[in-house]
């Protein structure tokens, strides 16, 4: 991973510095709440329903494990004794006392670990693969790139006041684990026909009150290119962004109305003046960026002595045959493998981790995984380097955080924002639904009948919760100061992206546990071998689950 030098030391130390002496004036009253917020946000905090939440990057998803042993440390010190993974593989903090967030950064900031721009109307954290570096589908190590992005981004004094918040995500394999297509530049690494690495980009993708998805703006932009035409999409964006109006500030609202040729055109335009020039990379550049992710040091291991070994385990140890078949995916180094712990367990709100949880985490990733800990947008963790024959032991020692729960890209494996407990701009109250679908279907075995279903649920239609691209999407939505709910179906977040569409009138909290059955149901019963809940929603359409779910 990406390791500080003395630069970004004292950038982040005095940032920590600076934002304590306007901490401190806020609440010596010398500087009134307009003058602070945009203060605070530049530092990731927010004010929410019942304290503020404050909002740690990861960038790209990858840290490490004495970073972990901090963020269980600050929860337990300064806040309730947990934080919540986010769909951005950020990390939220939801009790923190304003008075005391300075102290956050500056324990951050020991850590190489910061807030800036994890809020505001900046370019924010850049996301990627949870599995990259690691796997067995994947044409590069995406993270370089990411670096690259991070470093021009990070403080760019001309795109720090956007119209509107921008993010970037970054992916190169071939399942799309980043929902590329959500985001406002979605960069996908890819080899030309001479095995030259360049990127696909699109551009005006993003969910929120006006869902879209991202259209191609370049096929095969030359590596070297990166930044020069990233920066020419986002000065377009910056002059021409609409600025009056928050629901329509977005880069995807502006693409939408200029049309992606003429927005193309725009982007050519201003990219002639500095193609070529000094942003453009280098190797040298790409050698650095590299060096930082070089695979961990592997053993040498018999990969098929492993796996015989694996499946002697497996046959006597029903429950750890069915995590290996769920949680554990593969990797590129012969006898090692991926695990993904899932924060999913019945009960637990999605993406949440006790202090105790993230230092056993901390204590598996050193044992197991190099010290390396991923946060995936789905709300898990991933250990991403594991001995095959250490996967029994990290298994065990999953079950016993409650990690071990192997519903992996199951219905349970659900997105679920923090809705009206903690988010001042939900309409309903999301975690308490989430937990009566755990509850509900609880059972794996029907799970596993029911093959792989995304169901993502969010309490309001800023689509935290990514409810559109949800197979089965959630949405909490208001009637007369009442909470109802919203179903919709049939979205995708990987290469085939699709939005869902919305099934019909809304329903109350308790009734849509039942609605999601009468909805599996349907499924079953028109599915036919082998096909998918997405597939056969695809092929019949959203009339028969209609049908079944408002009979009278
Ligand atoms: C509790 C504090 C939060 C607040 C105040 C908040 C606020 C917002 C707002 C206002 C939007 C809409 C932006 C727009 O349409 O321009 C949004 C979108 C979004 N937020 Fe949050 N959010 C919060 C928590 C979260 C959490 C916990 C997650 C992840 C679980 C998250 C991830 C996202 C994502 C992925 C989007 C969709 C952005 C897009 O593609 O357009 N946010 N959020
Ligand atoms: S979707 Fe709405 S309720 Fe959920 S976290 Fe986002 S803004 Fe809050």
């Amino acid at each position: 991973m990406y390791i500080y030098d003395e630069h970004d030391q004292r950038l982040v130390d005095e940032r920590v510095k600076q934002y304590r002496g306007q901490t401190e004036r806020y609440l010596a009253g010398e500087i009134t709440d307009e003058q602070f917020l945009p203060l605070r946000l530049q530092n990731g905090l927010y004010v929410q329903r019942l304290a503020p939440m404050l909002r740690i990057a990861i960038p790209y998803g990858t840290f490490n494990s004495t970073q972990m042993r901090k963020l269980a440390h600050i929860s337990r010190h300064y806040d309730k004794g947990y934080g919540h993974f986010s769909t951005r593989q950020n990390l939220q903090l939801n009790w923190p006392k304003l008075e005391e967030v300075p102290d956050i950064l500056e324990e951050l900031a020991s850590v190489q670990m910061h807030a800036i721009q994890t809020s505001g109307n900046c370019i924010r954290n850049t996301t990627t693969d949870q599995f990259a570096g690691a796997a067995a589908d994947e044409l590069e190590d995406p993270r370089p790139y990411c670096e690259i992005i991070r470093e021009w981004s990070t403080f760019h004094p001309e795109f720090a006041f956007l119209p509107r918040k921008f993010k970037i995500a970054v992916c190169a394999s071939e399942a799309d684990r980043a929902a590329t297509q959500m985001h406002d530049i979605g960069v996908e690494v890819v080899h030309n026909a001479a095995g030259e690495t360049g990127f696909r980009v699109l551009v005006g993708g993003g969910l929120g009150r006006t869902p879209v998805i991202a259209t191609e703006i370049v096929d095969f932009l030359p590596k070297q290119h990166l930044i020069t035409y990233l920066e020419s999409i986002l000065r377009v964006y910056n002059q021409l962004g609409r600025r009056d109006n928050k629901y329509k500030a977005r880069i995807k609202i502006l693409v939408r109305a200029m049309g992606i040729d003429a927005f193309r055109e725009k982007v050519e335009q201003e990219w002639a003046a500095i193609k070529d020039g000094p942003s453009t990379l280098t190797e040298a550049e790409f050698d650095r960026a590299k060096s930082f992710f070089r695979s961990p040091d592997y053993a040498t291991i018999d990969d098929a002595a492993a796996e015989t070994a694996l499946a002697e385990q497996a046959a006597q140890n029903p429950a750890f045959s069915n995590w290996l078949k769920r949680n554990v995916d593969a990797h590129q180094a012969p006898g090692y493998a991926m695990v993904t712990l899932s924060l999913k367990a019945t009960g637990y709100a999605p993406g949440d981790l006790t202090d105790k949880q993230m230092e056993a985490v901390a204590d598996m990733a050193d044992q197991f995984s190099f010290g390396e800990i991923r946060a995936s947008h789905q709300q898990n963790l991933i250990l991403a380097h594991v001995r095959k024959d250490q996967l029994l032991a990290v298994f065990e020692q999953a079950q016993a955080q409650n990690f071990a729960t192997a519903n992996i890209n199951y219905l349970t494996d659900m997105i679920c924002c923090p809705g009206g407990d903690f988010c001042a701009l939900a309409n309903a109250k999301s975690l308490p639904v989430s937990e009566a679908i755990q509850r509900k279907f609880d059972d794996l075995d029907y799970l596993y009948d029911l093959g792989p279903i995304d169901l993502n649920i969010s309490g309001c239609m800023n689509a935290c919760g990514h409810h559109h691209i949800g197979h089965i999407g959630i949405l909490g939505v208001d009637k007369k100061g009442q909470e109802f709910f919203q179903i919709s179906l049939g979205g995708s977040q990987d290469k085939d992206a699709s939005l869902a569409k919305i099934l019909g009138p809304s329903f109350s909290a308790a009734d849509v546990p039942d609605v999601v059955e009468k909805i599996l149901d349907t499924y079953v019963g028109l599915r036919t071998a082998e096909e998918s809940f997405l597939d056969t929603y695809r092929r019949v359409g959203i009339d028969p689950f209609k049908e079944k779910v408002y009979a009278k």
